[in-house]
């Protein structure tokens, strides 16, 4: 059984890191997305970025499958905006920002490029939910939230009700 990582919960500095670009296609990166897919699973989510487990390497893993049967790992991943104008709005949330969910718009046309676990070079067109989704955890590899795109005072409403739900969590294991 992979081993089951903590996943940071927003607010928390390290969740604002900029990964580094994976240069070593090793056995322990492999035994790494193995980690994040079991606990993205286990926390039913769609996608992970080290970022949120505290490794700061350019790697994200994602399932956007119905029947939780299709992981996906994307190494250093980029991408290219091909049409500014063409946008997707997508009912975003995130496994550090747990019980929230924002209508976000993103760029649905993009040329995405990324690496395997062997190291091997992969480029695609993406659509639908895999384009938002891809730009979400990218965006996690960047220090960046889903919630630094929505205006200061929700923004600031949520941060007030997630460091609320940090303090409750910390006294629930303090007693
Ligand atoms: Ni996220």
């Amino acid at each position: 059984m992979p081993e089951k990582l903590k996943i940071l919960i927003f607010p928390d500095p390290r969740l604002r890191k900029v990964a580094k670009k994976v240069t070593k296609f090793d056995k322990s990166l492999k035994k790494l997305a193995e980690a994040m897919l079991h606990t993205m699973y286990d926390a039913n989510g769609i996608g992970l970025a080290a970022t949120q487990v505290d490794r700061h390497l350019r790697l994200i893993v994602m399932d956007l499958s119905e029947n939780k049967d299709d992981p996906r790992v994307f190494i250093n991943p980029t991408y290219k905006i091909l049409d500014n104008h063409s946008l997707y709005e997508f009912e975003e949330g995130c496994l550090s920002i747990p019980g929230f969910n924002e209508l976000i718009s993103r760029p649905d046309k993009i040329d995405l490029k990324w690496q395997d676990l062997d190291g091997n070079e992969h480029n695609d067109k993406p659509e639908g939910l895999l384009t938002v989704c891809i730009q979400h955890e990218i965006d996690h590899l960047n220090g960046k939230l889903f919630i630094d795109y929505l205006g200061a005072i929700k923004r600031q409403m949520i941060t007030r009700k997630m460091q609320k739900y940090k303090r409750e969590i910390a006294r629930g294991k303090a007693e």
